[in-house]
């Protein structure tokens, strides 16, 4: 894929919830290994790359998101030109539509999608492989940005596997928080509610790959979990009541999604949730209710809109 006349390539980019999340040790690295099944929504960012006198990168659609290289697709820029030797200075814009700091990995998913928009413009000849060695140098959920789909993670979350799975949708609400949570101070307050007591565990990896095999909502919600939840709730414990207002609504399962704090719903299909999305929105409960489907395919190109 070449550049567009105006030289700019477009990358579009899903946000993730993870339907599994089992946290294991801190390590010494500071990260932590972790077993977790992502799935990728149609709720996408659209970043647009172009060349340029100096480097930049601002968003549109969200405030308080770092700009120049103190955001994560401005590193992934400069990281890939370091690697492979090519490219120059670009313009990164960020159409934001995936929540910020909400645990569905929205920066992760703008330096995905830069990757995938230098690599075009830059015409580099890197396989999706190359490409994701590259991405979890970024961090643990870039790789899975680029990839989609639905896919088990494990290692700190950057070795990616596509799942088998039944072609079906999952149709999801997400409810959204007001303010967002810190990825580190997360894991971090799991480590101390770890230490001074009993964590609840999710159960093995196994059963949601069993219930995707077989395609139900149902069997899906009954094993989908989230070692991170407590830890997330013990920080912004007004989740508790998002919980609970989903479950109230006739969610099928409800919960945190990765770091928090959006609150991922699991719905039976499009009905229920357009229906579960009004109703909660008609309560106090969360900044803003969406809903998404998945999977969706990873970064990918699009056209440049005019
Ligand atoms: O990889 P990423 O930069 O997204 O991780 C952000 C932070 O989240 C890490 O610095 C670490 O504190 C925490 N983390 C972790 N274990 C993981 C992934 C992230 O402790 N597997």
């Amino acid at each position: 894929m070449t550049a567009d006349r105006g030289g700019s390539i477009t990358v579009r980019v899903p946000a993730k919830i993870n339907l599994h999340l089992s946290i294991g040790d801190l390590r010494p690295d500071g990260y932590h290994d972790l077993v977790t099944v992502f799935q990728a929504l149609d709720l996408y960012d659209d970043v647009q790359i172009s060349p340029a006198a100096r480097m930049s990168v601002t968003t549109i659609g969200a405030t308080g998101v770092p700009t120049g290289l103190k955001n994560l697709a401005g590193k992934a820029a400069k990281l890939l030109a370091t690697r492979t030797g090519a490219g120059g200075p670009v313009a990164i814009r960020i159409h934001k539509q995936i929540p910020v700091a909400g645990g569905m990995a929205g920066g992760s998913a703008d330096a995905a999608a830069t990757l995938v928009g230098c690599a075009a413009l830059w015409d580099l000849d890197l396989t999706r492989q190359e490409l994701g060695e590259i991405a979890g140098e970024l961090g643990s959920d870039v790789p899975f940005a680029l990839a989609g789909g639905t896919a088990v993670g494990t290692g700190r979350g950057e070795k990616i596997a596509p799942v088998l799975r039944a072609g079906n949708t999952q149709h999801w609400v997400l409810a959204v928080a007001d303010g967002g949570l810190s990825t580190p101070e997360v894991f971090a307050e799991l480590d101390r509610l770890r230490a001074v007591g009993e964590v609840p565990r999710v159960g093995p990896v196994d059963e949601v790959l069993a219930a995707l095999v077989d395609g139900s909502a149902a069997a899906l919600a009954d094993v989908i979990g989230n070692d991170l939840q407590a830890a997330a709730i013990s920080l912004q414990p007004g989740l508790r009541r998002t919980l609970h207002a989903a479950s109230q609504e006739g969610a099928l399962a409800a919960i945190v999604s990765g770091s928090g704090p959006t609150i991922a719903i699991l719905c039976q299909d499009a009905d229920h949730a357009a229906g579960l999305a009004v109703e909660l929105a008609g309560r106090d409960v969360c900044r803003s209710v969406r809903v998404a489907r998945g999977p969706v395919h990873g970064a990918r190109v699009v056209p440049t809109p005019v």
